[in-house]
């Protein structure tokens, strides 16, 4: 008998398969890939979202192998004792951790890591599970991974060899997913990214992707997602949560004033560097970076480029808490996870108290920043800018 597939989680689906009979376990014939630098807890974590997007069930040994690799890393060698020959379920379970012997945390991390890395690339570009019409998981996103687990649809930002630079598509799929999160039945939504980037911002090739309608057109239409963009975070109506896990530039930064809370790795920096590329402050940051900093401050960085470390960010209001790099993502979502058993509408009503004495001025910030920000871009200072950028890159 087949054991229930979970796209949620890597063990729970052997705790629901209680008509299971027996498992043929073979010794575990791993494909690893060998990685020298052996994977990062967070590659690790980032393995475990992946796992609950996958479309297939991957058949019970493959499951089972999933299971003893998470119980090796996570826990060690097996040291807990035999169940009976009747619990048919948890002795298979058993049984596959048991065989993994004496495999290290590193090694079982890693071949956990190649696992699932190997069992998403079988399946294609990422995608999300089947799930019913109109729910955040049942849209198919190519620059996002977004799963809905435990009360909380994460956004996961996910082009890391781009240090998840967003491009046009990734605009406009943000604000779908945020539309969706927005509805389904999630208690909160977490934007967080892929690798060891947040984010590093507008994806500068935007701006070298001219329309026929020439520069004046790209800059009109690129207002016009920005403000769409701004607007999706300014009325999201549920708590919204970023999870900072690397340097954070750009847009990136400046949209963390409308989020609820923001947590931060230590590892964490925050630059925003617009006079330096010709440009202006976007996201509604001429408003909140003041509100939330002093003018002072604000202006350091929205106009001198400081960039600031996570201690720093955290000091100036812009980041709720710091965690530290090695406990980052296991700290912050048992706490998301615990947020997240709170009432529902409770926590969303409150959110929109909270807000809604600042809803109007912020869309009115957003115009105005959009506005400006389309002369900014027809200006000779930013397409210096960016043409000196593109210019550093073809010289390495
Ligand atoms: N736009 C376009 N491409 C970007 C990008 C961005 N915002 N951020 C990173 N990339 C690309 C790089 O060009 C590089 O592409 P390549 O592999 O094809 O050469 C790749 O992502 C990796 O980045 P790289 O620069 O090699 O990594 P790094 O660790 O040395 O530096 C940054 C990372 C983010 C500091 C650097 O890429 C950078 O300054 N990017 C521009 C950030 C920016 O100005 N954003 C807009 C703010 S308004």
């Amino acid at each position: 008998m087949a054991v229930p597939f979970c796209l949620v989680s890597p063990w729970r689906f052997v705790r629901s398969a209680r008509l299971v009979h027996a498992f043929r376990i073979p010794a575990l014939q791993l494909h690893t890939t060998g990685s020298a630098m052996g994977a990062t807890v967070e590659d690790f974590n980032h393995a475990k979202a992946q796992l609950g997007t996958l479309k297939k069930d991957p058949g019970n040994e493959i499951k089972l192998k999933i299971y003893a690799l998470f119980k090796q890393a996570t826990q060690g060698p097996c040291n807990t004792p035999k169940p009976g020959m009747l619990d048919f379920v948890n002795k298979a379970k058993w049984d596959a951790w048991k065989s993994l012997g004496d495999v290290s945390q590193d090694e079982a991390r890693q071949q956990y890591v190649d696992l699932i890395s190997s069992l998403v690339a079988a399946e294609g570009p990422a995608k999300v599970a089947a799930e019913p019409a109109g729910s955040t998981a049942a849209a198919a996103f190519e620059t996002l991974l977004v799963t809905t687990e435990d009360n909380i649809t994460t956004i996961r930002l996910n082009r890391p060899q781009k240090k998840n630079a967003i491009t046009i598509q990734m605009y406009n799929e943000i604000i779908k997913a945020l539309e969706l999160a927005g509805k389904d039945d999630s208690v909160i939504t977490v934007l967080t990214g892929s690798g060891d980037f947040y984010s590093s911002g507008n994806d500068l090739n935007n701006f070298t992707k001219i329309p026929e309608g020439g520069i004046e057109q790209m800059a009109k239409d690129s207002g016009e997602l920005l403000r769409g963009f701004v607007k999706a975070f300014i009325d999201f109506p549920k708590p919204l949560i970023a999870v900072i896990n690397g340097p954070a530039v750009g847009v990136s930064v400046t949209l963390l004033g409308l989020f609820d809370v923001v947590y931060a790795t230590e590892k964490a920096t925050f630059h925003t560097p617009f006079s330096q590329l010709g440009q202006s402050p976007e996201g509604c940051s001429s408003y909140t970076f003041p509100k939330m900093m002093g003018v002072a401050k604000a202006s350091e960085m929205l106009l001198f480029n400081k960039k600031l470390t996570a201690t720093e960010a955290c000091q100036r209001g812009l980041v709720t808490e710091v965690f530290p790099d090695s406990s980052f993502q296991t700290e912050v979502w048992t706490r998301l996870k615990a947020y997240a058993q709170l009432p529902r509408n409770s926590l969303a009503l409150s959110k929109q108290l909270v807000r809604v004495v600042e809803k109007e001025r912020l869309h009115a910030v957003n115009d105005q920043e959009v506005e400006r920000l389309v002369e900014r871009w027809l200006s000779d200072e930013c397409m210096n800018a960016i043409m000196s950028f593109f210019q550093a890159k073809a010289r390495l």
